[in-house]
């Protein structure tokens, strides 16, 4: 018998985890969204049969779900995954996991008591050229990485003005929590570390700017906030003693769009790296995967050779989820990781706000 999915919001990332979902071989079987006309709209769209106006009214009609996708603005995530959770439903949710570490623990606890699968939609992670780094991460081939760079930087990538995205009650962040994806993949290389300490600054110099407005986003609100960071620096360090250096833009003076990770192992360095011709515009990307050793006295500079993916890893990452739950494939990220992430986020802002570094607090259950 398939999987039954109910989608929870009918915005723009629903077209991915539709597409995955259904390529998984699993029945989308409910839309909610509380927009007048949204759940009618993607229902007809994706052919599915019962629309709601609220996850409420889902949880009370829909009684064959097995699983939810949370596809919302990232101040519902916690909420509506503890909501699910506690209704006996698998959960899929969009990144970031939530606003802060202390909600990702309650989601924890609610998986593991409801005996329910907890996933995020760390979609690059399902990119070619990461999956072919990290067979030679597991492969022994990279040995320890010792010091890793992760980078999203976008020159003129702000997603609107005065929606969700720039209003920090509703999204918890500008880059840091939109663009965490480099820093999600670095740490998988890395096998994610506990984190330490956290060194950082943010700036939001062009936050309110429009020539700063990228091609991805949501429609401008006039009435509405921008009270994010427009880019973030800093630093990393973790108790096995490998560091990692993080830089994320929406809008900052760099030559041009960039999305990577190079790391310093061991056994080999490497790079998997997402040039853009545009910004923001995936059709004009280039991908690179690269290893470098030392062999027979030669530095050599290994290309892998991987197929493009211009919906980074979208499709990919849903489908994962559907076959993770069925026991066909491990799955792409476990819960302690998105808590881990978070609890570097939350210090991230710490340290960006005090001026000072910030230790990482230990987990309240010892996750
Ligand atoms: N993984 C990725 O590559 C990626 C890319 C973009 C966005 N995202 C994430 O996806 C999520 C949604 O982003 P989007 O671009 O689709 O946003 P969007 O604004 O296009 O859509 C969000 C939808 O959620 C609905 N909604 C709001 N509150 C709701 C609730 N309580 N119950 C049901 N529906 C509700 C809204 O009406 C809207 O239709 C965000 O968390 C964002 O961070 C991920």
């Amino acid at each position: 018998m398939s999987i039954k999915v109910g989608v929870i919001g009918a915005g723009g990332m629903l077209q991915y985890h539709a597409a995955g979902f259904r390529q998984a071989g699993a029945e989308i079987v409910a839309v909610a969204d509380p927009a007048p006309g949204a759940a009618a709209k993607a229902a007809e769209k994706w052919g599915i049969p019962n629309i709601y106006e609220s996850v409420d009214t889902m949880l009370a009609g829909c009684k064959e779900l097995d699983a939810v996708s949370i596809i919302v603005p990232n101040k519902f995530h916690a909420p509506l995954s503890l909501q699910c959770l506690k209704a006996g439903k698998h959960v899929f949710c969009e990144k970031p996991p939530a606003l802060k570490a202390s909600e990702v623990e309650e989601m924890i606890a609610a998986s593991s008591s409801a005996g329910k699968m907890l996933m995020f939609n760390f979609n690059n992670r399902a990119r070619p050229d990461a999956r072919a780094m990290k067979a030679y991460v597991d492969d022994g081939t990279v040995g320890t990485i010792n010091s890793a760079q992760a980078k999203w930087i976008r020159r003129t990538g702000i997603p609107g003005f005065g929606g969700w995205f720039t209003n920090k009650e509703l999204s918890g962040g500008g880059p840091v929590i939109d663009l965490l994806h480099m820093i999600d993949l670095a740490l998988h290389f890395m096998g994610y570390p506990e984190p330490a300490h956290v060194l950082a600054n943010t700036f939001d110099t062009f936050i309110t700017d429009k020539n700063f407005k990228g091609p991805w986003g949501i429609p401008d609100r006039a009435d509405g906030i921008n009270n994010v960071e427009a880019a973030a620096h800093g630093f990393v360090t973790f108790k096995t003693g490998q560091v990692l250096s993080l830089q994320v833009s929406w809008a900052e003076l760099i030559k041009r769009e960039e999305v990577s990770v190079v790391f310093q192992g061991t056994g080999a360095g490497g790079k998997v790296e997402r040039l853009f011709a545009q910004d923001g515009i995936d059709a004009t990307a280039i991908d690179t995967c690269e290893l470098y050793v030392q062999e027979n006295g030669n530095s050599v500079n290994r290309t892998i050779v991987t197929l493009p993916c211009e919906d980074m890893g979208r499709i990919g990452s849903a489908a994962n989820f559907i076959e993770s739950l069925e026991g066909k494939a491990e799955p792409l990220n476990t819960p302690v990781q998105a808590l881990r992430l978070m609890q570097i986020i939350d210090a991230l802002f710490e340290s960006a706000s005090s001026g000072k570094p910030v230790s990482i607090r230990p987990s309240i259950n010892n996750f």
